[in-house]
């Protein structure tokens, strides 16, 4: 039986695909403020410019391609009983062949009623729709008649996810960790459910949890793959 293989990945994965952090330099928090784009209040404010965003990564994604650390993750499937917990919002593990994937963050390419809330007792996967890269609109409703909002979870909503997550991270033998500044909640907490002692940090600059890493690198994850 192939051992498993949990891996936690960030924005830091898709930097080298051509995709903005949100903390570092000219990451997105500093161009936008959080509470407009990324809070339940920014969008009763003013949807139009939560879906204007949303729109304009959306149409970013399906611009840029997976990099090779995508690749590497989905190679390891090979050898390894794997599943990736993202907080990404891209698709870019599904498109480099990740077969076990929980987007803790929810995604870009998905879209639901903005009256139907996915919390985490109250999750509906049929409540969400697939839309590609398209752009979505005020006035884009839903089957059930209410306005179409981003499937993104905003600070301050549940993380439907979670507990699956959680129960991966219990089962895990090694836990990676990569591209993540492990500084937002539950996810960063995730790495308190490993019982293991094979965790792996990879991620250029430091984050608050590199004490509790077996190995960390702190490289950018192209020099890493390159030196493999
Ligand atoms: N290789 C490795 N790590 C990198 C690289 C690289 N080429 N480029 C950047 N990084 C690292 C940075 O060191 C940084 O610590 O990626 C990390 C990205 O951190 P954040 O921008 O905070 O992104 P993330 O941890 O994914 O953010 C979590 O915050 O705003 C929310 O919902 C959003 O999912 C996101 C969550």
């Amino acid at each position: 039986m192939k051992k498993k293989l949990v891996v936690l990945t960030g924005a830091g994965v898709s930097v080298e695909s051509g995709v903005a952090t949100f903390r570092d330099n000219n990451g997105l928090w500093e161009q936008y403020r959080v509470e407009d784009v990324a809070s339940i209040e920014g969008w009763h404010r003013d949807p139009a410019l939560v879906l204007d965003f949303y729109n304009q990564r959306r149409l970013q994604l399906a611009t840029v391609k997976p990099n090779a650390a995508h690749f590497a993750l989905a190679e390891l499937e090979k050898d390894w009983d794997v599943t990736i917990l993202t907080q990404n919002v891209d698709n870019l593990h599904e498109r480099a062949g990740s077969t076990r994937i929980f987007h803790l963050h929810g995604l870009l390419t998905q879209v639901r009623p903005e009256n139907c809330y996915n919390d985490v007792d109250n999750y509906s996967e049929e409540s969400v729709f697939d839309i590609g890269y398209d752009v979505v609109n005020l006035g884009d409703l839903a089957p059930n008649g209410a306005q179409l909002r981003p499937h993104i979870v905003w600070f301050g909503e549940a993380v439907p996810y979670i507990n699956a997550a959680i129960d991966h991270v219990m089962d895990a033998d090694i836990l990676l960790i990569v591209g993540t500044s492990l500084q937002v909640y539950p996810a960063a907490g995730l790495i308190n459910y490993y019982q293991g002692n094979r965790l792996v940090l990879i991620n250029r600059d430091e984050t608050p949890y590199d004490h509790r890493a077996d190995l960390v690198f702190h490289e950018s994850l192209g020099d890493i793959f390159s030196q493999l």
